[in-house]
């Protein structure tokens, strides 16, 4: 393969589907999208993997479509994790400046941000993403660093997001079977947001949501800062499965009944009006389904989803800082009536997702499914920019094994 220049690779083992990013930054930052590969996804139940093998024959195929679209050959690369385990909390570090007359150090800092990262977490789990939301000195908030200041008390906000340590290790020890190192994993949540937001969006405050095949994530940004995170291990099969009892066919036709004739909403153009099902797919022929009903089921569970998520930022009163409003991408975002069902929960503008500030293949960069790939490989960037440091190795992820 010709092109050896540095590139940005994003692999998410997604439920639905594997896709996988490939794109460079230039000096800037600025992010190109080079290629995009997909694989339909075999192995992964939840967003998380139950058949490594058939998992990792899916990353192969991903990662060749990507490696041929973009020219290029991928030798490492940012991982995308998700599944019930993770979670995400704020927590705060102290750190008491030793005397009245000394100046607060970078040292003070630091200390404090340790701190706030020392925390109890389940014996399993290990920390995934530290990110600094404020600085404090004696409850003031400093808008950069208090060093060179007088004060007797440092403090550090953040935002933990942390997960169980095996399943982590089990995603990645699937991609460094194929020779492939893994830089580090990346919370899909917080991907998302990087691909989809623009920076006045994350100034303004903004909570992004994808709902995927068979996982949800969120995440509350505001600044550099993220406020709140999470993960429902509900999605699309959920819906699909919901229909499928509800009106007793099979999974297969309660899908595509889902993406042909599918709402979020029953509106009063659903009312009365039927979907005939072919004589192929039940052997039962003239057999109808209400378009009403259909909605009706879909909404439920969408609504209860959207709940959830809106009863965990509504903790913090967040939703009334989200003067950007509400982002949804994921496969999920396609739904019509999305956006009126997050609209009437969330109580804010709401926006179908598009990867924004990259360039690339517009039509792919439309596709709200594709957001957490790109968003990871945007967010290994990201790292590399900001913070060149030694490769992230299962050491540091399984640190309770040393
Ligand atoms: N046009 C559409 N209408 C309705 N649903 C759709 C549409 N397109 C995709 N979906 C649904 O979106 C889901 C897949 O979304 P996506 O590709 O984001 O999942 P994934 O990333 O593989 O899964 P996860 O992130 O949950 O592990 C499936 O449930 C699929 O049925
Ligand atoms: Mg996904």
């Amino acid at each position: 393969m010709p092109k050896e220049s540095p590139i940005l690779v994003g692999l998410e083992i997604g439920t639905s589907k594997i896709c996988a990013a490939i794109g460079e930054e230039n000096e800037r930052g600025e992010f190109t999208l080079l290629g995009i590969g997909q694989a339909k996804s075999h192995g992964v139940r939840k967003g998380e993997i139950v058949d490594p093998a058939k998992a990792q024959e899916d990353v192969r195929a991903a990662l060749g479509n990507a490696e041929e679209q973009a020219q290029v050959m991928v030798r490492n690369l940012f991982l995308g994790v998700t599944g019930r385990h993770i979670e995400g909390f704020n927590n705060m570090g102290m750190h008491p400046v030793a005397s009245d007359d000394r100046l607060v150090t970078a040292q003070d800092v630091a200390d404090a941000a340790n701190n706030a990262k020392a925390i109890t977490l389940p014996a399993e789990h290990t920390i995934l993403h530290t990110i600094r939301q404020r600085i404090c000195l004696d409850g003031i908030e400093i808008a950069d660093k208090p060093v060179g200041m007088l004060g007797r008390k440092v403090e550090a906000h953040v935002h933990v997001i942390h997960g169980n340590s095996l399943r982590i290790q089990n995603s990645m020890r699937l991609v460094q079977a194929l020779s492939i190192e893994v830089n580090q994993p990346v919370f899909n949540g917080l991907a998302n947001a990087q691909a989809v937001l623009s920076p006045e969006d994350k100034e303004n405050g903004a909570l992004v949501i994808d709902i995927g095949g068979g996982a949800t994530e969120f995440v509350f940004q505001q600044g550099q800062a993220i406020r709140q995170s999470g993960v429902f291990a509900i999605g699309g099969d959920h819906v699909s499965n919901d229909i499928a009892l509800g009106l007793k066919i099979n999974i297969g036709l309660a899908e595509r009944l889902k993406i042909q004739h599918g709402a979020a909403v029953v509106g009063a153009d659903s009312r009365g009006r039927s979907v005939r099902l072919g004589d192929d797919d039940l052997g039962l022929s003239q057999r109808e389904v209400s378009l009403e009903h259909l909605h009706r089921i879909m909404s439920a569970r969408l609504q209860e989803l959207l709940e959830l998520i809106a009863e965990r930022c509504s903790e913090a009163c967040l939703l009334d800082e989200a003067r950007a409003g509400v982002f949804l991408s994921g496969g999920c975002s396609h739904i019509p009536g999305i956006d009126t069902l997050a609209q009437r929960i969330f109580r804010l503008p709401v926006t179908r997702a598009t990867c924004r500030n990259i360039t690339g293949n517009s039509a792919t960069l439309g596709h709200p499914e594709f957001a957490t790939a790109i968003g990871i490989a945007r967010y290994g960037g990201m790292r590399l920019r900001n913070r060149p440091r030694p490769r992230f190795s299962l050491r540091n992820v399984l640190p309770f094994l040393r």
